[in-house]
């Protein structure tokens, strides 16, 4: 669906009313899994793919939403003044979760407002809907009310929405790549600082080849909860021995002297997979710097490998994908991206390979796994923003 047509929509809803248009990004992580919440580093980009908004304030305190996506379940509506979560508001609540927290927190949100949205982020692959949401609504908010409110707030406020208003303890990843994402870079962010860098995402005659499992994630809220648990549970067992604020401030060797002092393999095992990753991901973002993309996708494939056999959250419908991926010709790396338990990997694969490259590994995934995956090609683009009319 087109702006044009999101408009139409809006206005067959609410009236003709002054619109603003606003767009939020999904994103993919390039490297740097199961970092963000481990004290570490990850290296993610805004993609193009994302949700598109438009809103209208009301002169009441009524807000009405939208969403083409979802659009057996109407307009859903609720007052300024009752924000509770409830399930019946299905998707509404994080944008419901959006308000109240920024108005707990002093801002002017004074009135009701119309919205209508249309999002073409596949539905639960783990490219960030939520956070493309969440940030949406920030952009939103901020400007229809005219909000002094800083972008890294809007990006901390999305990740309380996703904490402590829908119940996943996940970290900062998603909302900073959807707020922060540039153009063409990726965003080498240390999520204990919350100190970034935008390295210019150069990869020659090469794309990133999104591939979707299209596997169903319901399990994913409780194991991503389980191993965050894990670390730390790693990591309070190892501060006995050695003062380290996270997992995340720990390089190998500091790891490979204690690792024998945690108090069984699992944890040992998640563990050494947020330590090495986090250096992988450093080494990873300065490979890319220096123009070394077989680095580069060495340390992709080796952080695929830490996630299925360290982490244990690919599953084999990931590491199908993966597999017959690393298996085809003229691809520098590849690797599940995301929380994992499903969802989607990416690939970097050389121009004139990509068509043999997706019927390739189409063909074996639909013949191991029973059912098609689905193929995008990446382009990386700006984070959240209000669209500018032509
Ligand atoms: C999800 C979470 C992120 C991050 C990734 C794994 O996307 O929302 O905070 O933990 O999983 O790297």
């Amino acid at each position: 669906m087109e702006l044009n047509e999101l408009k139409e929509k809006f206005v067959e809803l609410f009236g003709h009313k002054e619109l603003k248009a606003f767009f939020a990004p999904g994103r993919i992580n390039l490297i740097g899994e199961h970092t963000d919440y481990n004290g570490g580093n990850v290296f993610p980009c805004a993609i193009t793919l994302g949700t598109l908004g438009v809103a209208a304030r009301r002169e009441d305190t009524q807000i009405n939403l939208y969403s083409e996506n979802f659009s057996e379940l109407g307009v859903i509506s609720f007052d300024l003044e009752d924000l509770a979560y409830r399930d019946e508001d299905k998707w509404t609540n994080y944008p419901k979760g959006m308000i109240k927290y920024l108005k707990e927190a002093g801002y002017p949100i004074s009135s009701g407002m119309d919205v209508a949205l249309y999002g073409n982020i596949p539905n639960g692959a783990g490219l960030s809907s939520s956070a493309s949401l969440e940030l949406l609504m920030g952009v939103m908010l901020e400007d229809l009310f005219d909000l002094p409110v800083s972008r890294l707030d809007l990006i901390q406020t999305g990740k309380r929405v996703e904490n402590e208003f829908i119940g996943v303890n996940s970290g900062i990843m998603d909302q900073f790549a959807v707020g922060m994402g540039k153009k063409d870079t990726a965003i080498l962010l240390d999520c204990n600082t919350l100190e970034y860098e935008l390295v210019p995402v150069e990869l020659g005659a090469h794309k990133i080849v999104i591939m979707n499992t299209k596997k169903r994630r319901e399990l994913a809220t409780s194991n991503y909860n389980s191993r965050r648990n894990e670390c730390e549970q790693a990591l309070e067992e190892l501060q006995k021995f050695i003062a380290a604020p996270s997992l995340g401030a720990l390089d190998e060797a500091e790891f490979e002297t204690y690792q024998d002092q945690l108090s069984n393999q699992i944890i040992k095992k998640r563990a050494r997979h947020a330590v090495t990753e986090n250096q992988r991901t450093i080494k990873a973002a300065k490979a890319l710097k220096e123009g070394d993309l077989k680095q580069f996708g060495s340390l992709m494939n080796a952080s695929h490998v830490s996630l299925r056999d360290d982490y244990e959250v690919t599953g084999v419908e990931l590491d199908t994908l993966v597999q017959a991926a690393w298996d085809q010709p003229g691809v520098i790396g590849a690797r599940m991206t995301g929380a994992g338990f499903g969802g989607c990997a990416i690939a970097i694969v050389a121009d004139d390979q990509i068509d043999s490259f997706i019927q390739q590994v189409g063909k074996t995934y639909e013949t191991e796994i029973g059912y098609p995956a689905e193929f995008y090609i990446a382009s990386i683009g700006d984070g959240a923003k209000a669209v500018k009319e032509a």
